[in-house]
Order: C-alpha cells, then structure tokens, then sequence
C-alpha cells in the first residue's frame, strides 16, 4: 500500500465490510473464498479467492422481454427496417436517442458501420485524412480506410489510453478534415481540448463512442460533443444485439445525410441522391435491442458504482493507477475497467507474472490490446495501393510511414494496461467486488512468490 496510515484504514475498511456481509443472508454460503484463501497464491496451489464460480453475470444479456420481442418480430414478418415506419429498428432509433438524450439516431448493422457512415456523411474521402488513436478496436480506422482517406495516428496518454490533444496538434495539416477520438473502456477523451483544437483548426470530430454508451463529460453525453456520435451493439457491448450499431446527433441535416449514406444512397424520401454502402440495420437486431433497452440505464449505474468501488480500493495497492479521468468527467461505459500496472512499484514482478496470478485466483484481468494499429500491416499495404499513391504525393506516404512511432501507445501495449471486460463482469455484486479487490490484494501481498516468474 501507497502508506502505512491508508492501509491500515483499508484494511479495516475490508474487515468492517467483512462483518457485516456476515449479517446477510446471501453472505452465509459465500460463492467464493474472500477470507479463508490462505496467503499461498493459488498459482502456488494455494486456494483461490473465486475457485470456479464466474463473476458478475453472462453476457450478453437475455431476459424473456428480449426472447418475446425476437419472436414477435419473427411472427410479424417486419423483417427489414423498410417495411414499417413503426418496425422495431425506428422505433429502436427514437428509444435509443431518448436515451443517449440526442434529437436524432441512425441504426447500422455494427459500431464499423456507424463510423463509416459518419466519416462519409462528412463528405471525407480520397485525399483527405482523419486523425485517430492507435489504441482501438480495428473497425474505428477501418471506417477511414474504406472511405479511401488517410487515418493519421496520434500517440496517447499513457495514463488514460486516449489520444493526447498536444499530439493530435502536431499532425494537423491542410488535408485534415476530422478528429476522430475514440472514448477508450467507456471514459472519455480529452474532449474539451480537442473540441478546442476542432474549433480552432475548423475540423469535424466523430466520437468513437462504441465503448461508451451512456457516458458523460461536463454535463454533456458522449457521441454528444462532436459533430457525430458512434456506438456498437456488438456481442460483449453494454448494449448489445450480436452486430449492431448507431449513429447519433442534433443536426438534422447531417442525421437525414447519415441515413442516406447507410441506406445504400437513397433518402427517406426515397431519391437515389448519393453514393453509399447497405448498412441497415434489421429488424431481429431492433427486436434485442428494444428488448433490453429497458434496463440499460439501471445496468450502466450499476457499473458505475462498482468501478468507482474498484478505483476507491485498488488505488490504494501500489502498483496500480486507475485509468486516469480527465477534469470533467462525470462517469463511464466502463466496456472496460482498466487500470496502468507498474512493474517497478511491484517490486519487478512482470505485468505476464501479475496477470497469471490475479487470473489463478480467478479474476480475469487482462492485457486487452496486443498491438497499435501503427504496428499492424495494413500501413505497408494501404502504401502500396495505387489509389493511395495518386491521392498523396510520394514525400507524404514516406512521411506517413516514418511517423508511426507512438512509443506512448507501445508502453501501454506491451507493460501497463491491464483490464477486466466491463459489461457482464461489472454488474456483479458488492461482494464480488471485494472478492477482485482482495484478490489483487492477496498478489501484491504475495508478490514474492511471483519473483521467479
Ligand atoms: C472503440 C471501438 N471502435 C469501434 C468498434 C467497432 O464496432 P463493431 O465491432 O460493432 O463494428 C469497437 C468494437 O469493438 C470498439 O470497441
């Protein structure tokens, strides 16, 4: 612990905690061994602190509200979005931007889609570059990629995982149309900075939001910031439906524009106007959707509370920082919940030993992403394409490549994050919690054991 004085309180914090689980009746048969796993790490063979059971609940989620509305649809036959005004991916649309608190929502068939939809409703295309992180699921450059601009990577906030506004600067140039900053775990970035940087340099920002359902930053709902918000309903998302996504925003233009784009060209009013991929949304995916959406808001507090639980006690471990909020931030997704592990203030035991052990008491934590995009081989093929080559001259692909050094970004790769999957594991219960917070705590007491790994 960080000192003396706080760990004595924290521990009596545990002990109180303890006790009075005691006195509920669902703390009498405990699923997993909070006090009575012995000091030896159940790496060691030892007892582990969570021995078989799985923490929080199964994802994604299913209750019979979304098995009925699946089977509604199916015996409605309203199978695709066009056939009824009142189907379940409009209605999804009007629930789902009352929800998120924005005038308008376009579905899509997943959160690539969303941001595809955005980039090219933005009128971003070949010649034209984005600047994003490097530290995100593949479809948020993906989205840039096929839209035959250039994703320009910024390197992070090693502290945060998000993108650093001063680096985002430094790649703006007269190509640059947009900042695409991608709310990383479910907190978000750094948007009063980059809203600032936007304003000034007179940019477009598409908030990667895929990972932030529900999130909020200075009184204002991420997706909400920018000009337009992505979201994705994919399997493990808070909100989820398989394969799914959602474009938000309040203009209504832009939002008709989205729509238009997804639906392969063709505007609500039914004119062939413009290009556009088929991105609909169907209707079995609008039938989970509406099916779950009623307990999105309770689920996302629920998450809320137990990550601050975490964050309250796992700051206290030396070793470990929470992943930092900025000023502003009022609460998160929390797809994921993620802390900075640093080898050094635990006494070098590796970020691959810590993991094996916190796993051996039965805590998933991981290292989540293996590699920045600025390591992946799309570079070398994109720079290869002939179309790539006629869009930008032969000094800015070579400049391209040289800048994709995000040494930040490879830090966080290859030593510190760790992270727990937030949507299913975070819904657990108090005593779950203190069940992860001992865990970690049982390994940091023990690191010693770990030294020879
Ligand atoms: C940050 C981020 N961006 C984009 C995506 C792409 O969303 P989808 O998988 O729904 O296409 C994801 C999904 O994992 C994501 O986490």
């Amino acid at each position: 612990m960080k000192d003396p004085l706080q760990r004595r309180k924290f521990i009596s914090k545990l002990s109180a905690g303890m006790a009075a689980s005691v006195l509920t009746p669902s703390a009498v048969v405990h699923p997993f061994n909070i006090n009575s796993s012995g000091r030896k790490l159940a790496l060691k063979g030892g007892k582990a602190i969570f021995p078989s059971t799985k923490i929080g609940i199964d994802w994604p989620y299913v209750d019979d509200k979304v098995v009925d509305s699946v089977v509604e649809t199916t015996k409605s036959r309203i199978w695709s979005r066009i056939q009824s005004r009142d189907g379940k991916v409009p209605t999804f649309e009007k629930v789902f931007a009352d929800l998120i608190g924005a005038k308008h929502s376009v579905g899509t068939g997943s959160g690539t889609q969303a941001l595809s939809t955005a980039v090219l409703a933005l009128g971003i295309g070949p010649g034209d570059e984005v600047i994003t992180s490097p530290y995100s699921d593949f479809g948020t450059i993906s989205s840039i990629l096929t839209a035959r601009a250039l994703p320009v990577l910024a390197d992070l906030d090693p502290q945060s995982f998000q993108l650093n506004p001063d680096e985002v600067e430094k790649k703006i140039n007269k190509n640059t149309k947009a900042i695409m900053p991608v709310h990383i775990s479910g907190l978000p970035a750094d948007m009063g900075r980059i809203m600032d940087l936007a304003r000034k340099h007179n940019l477009n920002v598409i908030e990667d939001a895929c990972q932030a359902h529900l999130a909020s930053y200075q009184g204002q709902p991420l997706g909400l910031i920018g000009d337009l918000g992505c979201f994705s309903f994919q399997a493990s998302k808070a909100i989820a439906c398989g394969e799914g996504g959602a474009v938000v925003g309040n203009d209504e233009a832009l939002m008709d524009e989205c729509y238009t784009v997804q639906n392969r060209g063709s505007s609500r009013q039914g004119k062939n106007e413009t290009i556009g991929p088929k991105y609909r949304m169907n209707e079995f995916e609008g039938a989970v959707l509406m099916g779950q959406i009623s307990g999105a808001r309770e689920r996302f507090e629920k998450r809320d509370q137990n990550a601050n639980f975490l964050n309250q006690h796992l700051k206290e471990i030396n070793g470990l920082t929470p992943q930092k909020q900025y000023k502003g931030t009022e609460n998160g997704g929390y797809y994921r919940y993620a802390l900075s592990y640093e080898e050094d203030n635990f006494d070098g035991v590796s970020r691959t030993a810590f993991l094996k052990a916190v796993n051996a008491e039965g805590v998933p934590f991981s290292s989540y992403i293996r590699n920045g995009f600025h390591r992946e081989p799309w570079v070398d093929h994109i720079l290869g394409l002939k179309g790539y080559q006629t869009m930008f001259s032969k000094e800015r692909l070579e400049k391209y490549k040289a800048d994709m050094k995000m040494p930040n970004c490879d830090i966080v790769t290859d030593k510190t994050h760790i992270s727990l999957w937030g949507s299913g594991l975070l819904l657990g219960s108090q005593e779950e919690m203190q069940g992860i917070v001992d865990a970690v705590t049982k390994v940091y007491e023990n690191r010693d054991q770990l030294k020879d790994l």
